[in-house]
């Protein structure tokens, strides 16, 4: 169903011109733009405007993790899916008491346009809103916009516009939870020989050697890298294809179970099994200047393949 005041923000033109694209509000006052059309499905909150799921038509199963337990809250970052980093990866180089990996992922943002291309997908354009929080933040004036472009793959485009009349840098990351059968079971391809540095052993650096597997909690930052990775999943008969640019880090998140079990919204005691994030970034000694006046954009696309 359509409310009147989730509609009040989207360009009624784009609204109405785009049968793909559903907009809804949730008790709590969240919106969210419901997407499906003869390629997929997907999901995003505006809150953050936070890709919760994607799911080609081709495929059997989702290509995102979303917690059974998220939360959907003002001013809360939703656990799964696709948060946006953003302006800092991380903590905040200077101040502690800001949050980790920036404000973006719980800033209220808002369409700007929308399309159904000529290969049926569709293409959503946001641009994230500065209520006094993000000021007090980040004083430089900036434009940050994303655009979604939902199909048989997933793409997204997150342009930073320096609006400063002095250089700013920026740290950020499309911090993608993707669904996979057993995280012990998996494997990461198109890192070998490269740089990481180690956030389990206090950012110790070492030179990835293989393909990456998994045993236990795992926390890195590969770095200089703008490679395609590939999640080899023999579990789901697939392999999901990550193709990026404008992003110099890849970082590869799994807390394991004894970190996942003190989190609130990490789903049900095996959950974090089915999950491994696979984040597209910018991060550490990769965070980028941007001078004024200009873009800075990075970009990711996801693809399903088959084994
Ligand atoms: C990863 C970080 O990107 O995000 C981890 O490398 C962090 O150190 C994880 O724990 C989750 O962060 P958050 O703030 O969403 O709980």
């Amino acid at each position: 169903m359509i409310q009147a005041s989730a509609v009040k923000k989207i360009n009624p033109v784009a609204e109405a011109e785009h049968h793909h694209v559903r907009f809804i509000r949730d008790e709590s006052g969240l919106d969210y733009i419901e997407i499906d059309n003869d390629l997929a499905t997907a999901k995003i909150a505006l809150q953050g405007a936070h890709v919760m799921s994607w799911q080609p038509k081709s495929q059997q199963h989702p290509v995102l993790w979303l917690s059974s337990n998220a939360r959907y809250v003002p001013g809360r970052s939703i656990r799964g899916g696709i948060p946006i980093c953003w302006p800092w990866f991380g903590a905040h180089p200077t101040d502690s008491t800001l949050c980790p990996h920036g404000f973006a992922r719980v800033m209220p943002w808002q369409v700007v346009d929308a399309e159904t291309l000529n290969n049926g997908a569709t293409r959503i354009e946001l641009q994230m809103l500065e209520p006094a929080e993000s000021k007090r933040q980040l004083s430089y004036p900036h434009l940050l916009t994303v655009t979604i472009t939902v199909g048989e793959t997933l793409r997204l485009d997150l342009a930073t516009t320096n609006k400063a009349d002095h250089p700013f840098m920026v740290g950020e990351a499309l911090h993608t939870y993707f669904h996979v059968s057993d995280v012990a079971t998996i494997q990461i391809k198109g890192l070998e020989d490269t740089l990481y540095a180690d956030k389990v052993f206090n950012y110790e650096r070492r030179v990835e050697t293989h393909d990456v597997q998994f045993n236990g909690e795992f926390d890195r930052v590969y770095l200089n890298t703008n490679v395609d990775c590939m999640i080899h999943d023999a579990g789901l008969n697939r392999q999901i294809r990550i193709s990026k640019s404008g992003s110099q880090s890849t970082v590869i998140w799994n807390p394991w179970g004894e970190k996942s079990n003190q989190m609130v919204d990490m789903g049900k005691p095996d959950e974090w099994r089915e999950m491994i994030c696979v984040e597209t970034a910018n991060a550490l000694e990769n965070s980028v200047v941007i001078s004024p006046g200009r873009t800075h954009t990075m970009s990711v696309e996801y693809r399903v393949e088959s084994l």
